[in-house]
């Protein structure tokens, strides 16, 4: 895939309407509706900010969360979930849109920016519509969800088209959101000249460079807890990295495969003959594969825990490993200390639990010390280096899950994709 994609400086963009994707997917609390992080809105101000001094009209839209566009399609899933078709409110169904309106994002958005931000009640109704037209170069229209409109997720034409009849031209920064081949992700491109705005140009210069032209060595620290989630990175990097460390909970699969004893500890059976695969794969192809050499187990999956440090595959029974132990942590904090560039995707433990979160503090702290260039998947592991205070210590944190999971999997990117190449 061509990483090298054009940018909003390389088109004139003043008198311009531009329709601008965002990934404002924040984070809610449950009961009040209030935006509990806004760094996803503070990372899309470059690009907004860029086109708004620069003469633009823009037009800003994203989707958030996963609401269900008609009320046919609600029933279904009420049924589903084993509800009787015939008890499903259409005022229940309403209920569940309006938690999901991007009106609280206009909001903070505008207190951001220090100017009014405009808001539309619809995507490309009437209200989008007329406030589009009206719109004046320096202004900002925020549209509603996108995922109100049904045609969003199924990438329509129709739909794709009325939202670029509104603009001239098509500026994408939603990462997060570059994996989903959508109307207003990718859809839209058809119909307007598409480029990218800095976050996507940030993310793209990282990840890509990271994959396509690594400085080297390459060391990619995979962690999380399914094997089965990591499958096509693994494989990808196998292809690309120099070492590949594995932890966290997927690293007990590792450990049976190679006819270890893992008590408790999170096992996919099912995967223990692919992991088996990946440790021949490896040696195949000169890729250093790491795997842990002891383990913090606990008697219990709970913070207060009774623990102990065992080697790796001597687990007890009625014991489950949380976090990777001493030994492990030098093994694999070495392997960083001299990599030209580290990839780290998922934790190493529990390391929502303090007890258990000494593995992934280590790595985050060897991370912050070494001089690799060190790039941070989304996700948790972002979540986590953010939570211990090294996050400005990192080159780059990525702000997309499940983007930057396909991204290293080497996937080709619906978002990216229909983004024009640059000369
Ligand atoms: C995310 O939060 O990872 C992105 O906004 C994508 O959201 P989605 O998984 O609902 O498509």
């Amino acid at each position: 895939m061509n990483y090298n994609k054009k940018t909003v400086r390389d088109v004139e963009v003043a008198g311009k309407k531009v329709l601008l994707r965002c990934d404002f997917n924040v984070p809610q609390d449950k009961e009040t509706g209030e935006i509990t992080s806004d760094k996803r809105i503070v990372a899309a101000l470059p690009t907004i900010r860029y086109l708004l001094d620069n003469g633009a009209a823009v037009i800003a839209c994203s989707h958030l969360g996963k609401p269900v566009a008609t009320f046919e399609s609600y029933v279904k899933k009420q049924v589903e979930k084993g509800k009787d078709a015939s008890s499903v409110k259409k005022e229940d169904w309403e209920k569940s849109l309006k938690k999901l309106t991007l009106a609280p994002v206009a909001k903070r958005l505008s207190e951001l920016l220090g100017q009014e931000v405009i808001f539309a009640s619809d995507v490309v109704g009437e209200d989008a519509q007329a406030k589009a037209a009206a719109l004046q170069p320096g202004q900002i229209l925020l549209l509603e969800n996108t995922r109100f409109e049904k045609g969003e997720t199924k990438n329509d034409p129709e739909l794709a088209k009325a939202m670029a009849s509104m603009a001239d031209l098509y500026v994408s920064d939603a990462f997060g959101a570059v994996h989903r081949a959508h109307a207003s992700t990718a859809g839209v491109a058809a119909y307007l000249p598409a480029v990218s705005g800095f976050l996507i140009q940030k993310e793209l210069e990282f990840l890509g460079g990271a994959i396509a032209n690594p400085k080297r060595p390459l060391v990619a620290i995979l962690g999380g807890s399914k094997v089965s989630s990591k499958i096509g990175v693994i494989n990808n990097l196998l292809e690309i990295a120099d070492t590949i460390i594995i932890g966290g909970g997927m690293a007990y699969t590792f450990s049976a495969a190679m006819g270890g004893k893992v008590g408790n500890s999170l096992l996919e059976a099912d995967w223990m003959d692919y992991s088996k695969d990946m440790i021949e794969k490896a040696k195949t192809k000169g890729v250093k594969l790491l795997l842990p050499v002891d383990t913090v187990c606990a008697d219990a999956f709970a913070p207060d825990a009774n623990s102990q440090v065992v080697k790796a595959g001597e687990i007890p029974d009625g014991w489950e490993g949380l976090d990777i132990g001493p030994e492990t942590v030098a093994l694999y904090c070495e392997a960083v200390a001299d990599a030209g560039t580290v990839i780290w995707n998922g934790p190493m433990g529990v390391f929502e639990f303090p007890a258990f979160a000494k593995g992934t503090e280590a790595v985050a702290e060897a991370l912050s010390k070494t001089s690799a260039i060190t790039i941070i998947g989304g996700g948790d592991s972002a979540a986590a280096v953010e939570q211990l205070g090294y996050a400005d210590k990192m080159t780059h944190i990525s702000t997309g899950g499940g983007a930057s999971l396909e991204f290293l999997e080497g996937k080709e990117l619906p978002g990216v994709a229909c983004l024009l190449d640059a000369e």
